[in-house]
């Protein structure tokens, strides 16, 4: 039988419990840090050592980091309906990887890629950046975290509006839905008939464009909400 076709978008709230700050929430990163020091291409021509640092500490964060339920759960939808589900994050961390998730498609980057900024080659970022290291592809002194900072477009759109136009069910798990394209997935799945679910500590943005909400910690909520596309 045909599996419906799913879109998942995550965001920092499926991080939380696996000890990964969020943004937004009481006491979050933009709460201990101004996003115009550390994470636009202005701060990182500024300053580039206090870019460097920031995202050295989230890497040494993000790599001691295990998953939780939510991610494992995720995992597990992935692996039963093989292909049907596209698993998109606006995180970079790689938690939905170490659940065993593939195939994540990070919109925002990721902390374990490093980036030129010469010549756009990507590689494996060591646990600490230092500024000015060199391009194993065209030796320029122009490496940069492979991070999209605001201002700069999220990756692989195209692979995502492609299969929100074709999807049955959307679902945006612990994300705030203050930041665009991410927030308006919801409006792009309704528009072609999607049922919407929204899985949520507290409400987002956009909670009223979601036909379904699921309050609680996403380590409850995922699994339960899995069990329950499993089970139809
Ligand atoms: N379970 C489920 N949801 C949770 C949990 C939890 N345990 N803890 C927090 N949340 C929810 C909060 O209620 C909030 O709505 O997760 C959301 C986190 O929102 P943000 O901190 O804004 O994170 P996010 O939406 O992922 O931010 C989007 O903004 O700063 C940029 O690029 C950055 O990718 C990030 C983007």
């Amino acid at each position: 039988m045909a599996h419906p076709s799913i879109v998942i978008l995550t965001g920092a709230g499926i991080s939380a419990e696996s000890g990964l700050g969020t943004f937004r929430d009481e006491g979050g990163l933009w709460a201990q840090h101004r996003i115009e020091d550390v994470a636009t291409p202005e701060a990182f021509a500024r300053n580039p050592q206090l870019v460097v640092d920031f995202y050295n500490t989230r890497r040494a964060q993000a790599h001691d980091a295990t998953p939780n339920a939510g991610h494992t759960a995720l995992a597990r939808l992935q692996a039963e309906y093989d292909g049907d589900v596209l698993l998109v994050t606006q995180n970079v961390d790689s938690l939905h990887e170490k659940a065993g998730s593939r195939d994540v498609v990070h919109m925002h980057g990721q902390l374990d890629s490093a980036l030129c900024g010469a010549c756009s080659h990507r590689w494996s970022a060591p646990l600490k950046m230092t500024v000015g290291e060199a391009c194993p592809r065209c030796s320029e002194p122009t490496a940069r975290p492979d991070i999209v900072w605001f201002g700069e477009m999220p990756y692989h759109m195209d692979r995502i509006e492609d299969a929100l136009s074709k999807a049955d069910i959307f679902a945006a798990i612990g994300t705030s839905g203050n930041v665009y394209p991410a927030a308006g997935f919801v409006q792009m799945a309704s528009y072609v008939g999607a049922r919407t679910v929204e899985m949520n500590l507290d409400p987002s943005e956009t909670v009223a464009l979601f036909e379904e909400t699921r309050p609680g910690k996403a380590s409850v909520t995922v699994p339960a909400w899995v069990e329950d596309i499993l089970g139809q």
